[in-house]
């Protein structure tokens, strides 16, 4: 019996520190005029920051790698909110090209950009190059987005105050970076590939907050904590009901990860935080190792090469 009530007490505690943990972007930012990109904004938290920004009246491009998964989430977010605003544009991270294309069509458009959310990630296999010859979990999870920032970032300079959220996760505290090695076939695994890619995130918001100092664009990290992704379903068999009711009791569901992200993007307290690395709307350490200043640095030049960036892209 004893056991029983431990068991509970144990998990009501825990249930309680996690709420306290979290935190609502209850603030009241209407977004009127201003224009959004985020990356996977088709599924999960992305889909759900997208929906609450289009909710406050912004116009929303949500980047997607597959354009039907977009356009079912263009039309939720505009039934759900009213804002007809949202729109979908074809965007693989897992390759240099469509980022160009992407940031091309988008500079044609001569729309605004006040704020970008680097918030697509996947665990991937370690041992797969992409077509650019870089490993795709690597390309999928920080080379991408780091094309795709540097490219956007005149454009979100123009907007006077721009903000700039990287999604990474507590997992980068694993994260392993030794540049001759990060790009190697088959030497980490995908857990691991995917923890050093997360790392990248962190040292990437570092020296990408330095190079931006003084401009008005900032840039911030943010872990969404551990998120469920498994739905119910009834024809789902017991161990998939079982795994859906163990991660409904212990993780958190999409809109609690995207709180943290909806904080960076929107809150008054934020507008001259830059270079921080935030969790449940609080900022938050981060590994010692990505302190070091020379490291990010390297992982910068490392980066430009790698994407292949022209000289004149270059933030300086
Ligand atoms: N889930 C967690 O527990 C957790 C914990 C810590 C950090 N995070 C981070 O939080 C972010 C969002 O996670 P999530 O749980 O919402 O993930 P998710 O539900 O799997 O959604 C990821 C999004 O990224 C998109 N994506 C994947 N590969 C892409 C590519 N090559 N090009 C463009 N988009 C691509 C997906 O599009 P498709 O649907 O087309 O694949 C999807 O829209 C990620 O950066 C993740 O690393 C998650």
């Amino acid at each position: 019996m004893w056991h029983i009530i431990t068991a509970v007490a144990l998990f009501v505690t825990y249930k309680i520190y996690v709420k306290i943990l979290n935190c609502h972007s209850h603030h009241d930012a209407v977004l009127t005029g201003k224009v959004v990109i985020i990356t996977g904004g088709s599924f999960g938290v992305g889909y759900k920051a997208a929906k609450d920004l289009a909710a406050r009246g912004a116009k929303v491009i949500l980047g997607c790698r597959d354009l039907d998964k977009g356009r079912n989430a263009q039309e939720a977010i505009i039934k759900v909110t009213g804002n007809k605003n949202v729109a979908y544009r074809k965007l693989d991270l897992a390759s240099l090209e469509s980022v160009r294309r992407f940031v091309k069509d988008f500079k044609d458009s001569g729309t605004r950009l006040d704020i970008l959310i680097n918030n697509a990630g996947a665990v991937k296999t370690g041992t797969v190059h992409t077509n650019d010859d870089i490993v795709e979990s690597l390309q999928v999870n920080y080379l991408g987005g780091f094309l795709l920032t540097v490219l956007l970032v005149p454009i979100l300079k123009q907007s006077g105050n721009g903000r700039i959220v990287n999604v990474s996760s507590i997992l980068h505290r694993l994260g392993k970076m030794d540049l001759e090695k990060i790009n190697c076939e088959n030497v980490y695994n995908s857990f691991q590939m995917y923890c050093n890619s997360k790392f990248c995130n962190i040292l990437f918001t570092k020296e990408l907050a330095k190079r931006l100092s003084g401009t008005g664009v900032i840039v911030n990290s943010v872990e969404p904590g551990f998120i469920r992704t498994k739905t119910y379903s009834k024809n789902a068999s017991l161990l998939e009901n079982l795994s859906y009711l163990v991660q409904k009791l212990f993780l958190k569901s999409s809109s609690e990860g995207a709180q943290t992200l909806l904080y960076l993007a929107l809150s008054d307290e934020c507008e001259m935080v830059n270079g921080k690395h935030f969790s449940g709307c609080r900022e938050t350490t981060i590994s010692d190792k990505a302190e070091y200043g020379e490291m990010a640095s390297k992982l910068w030049k490392f980066s430009e090469e790698t994407v292949r960036l022209k000289c004149e892209e270059t933030i300086m």
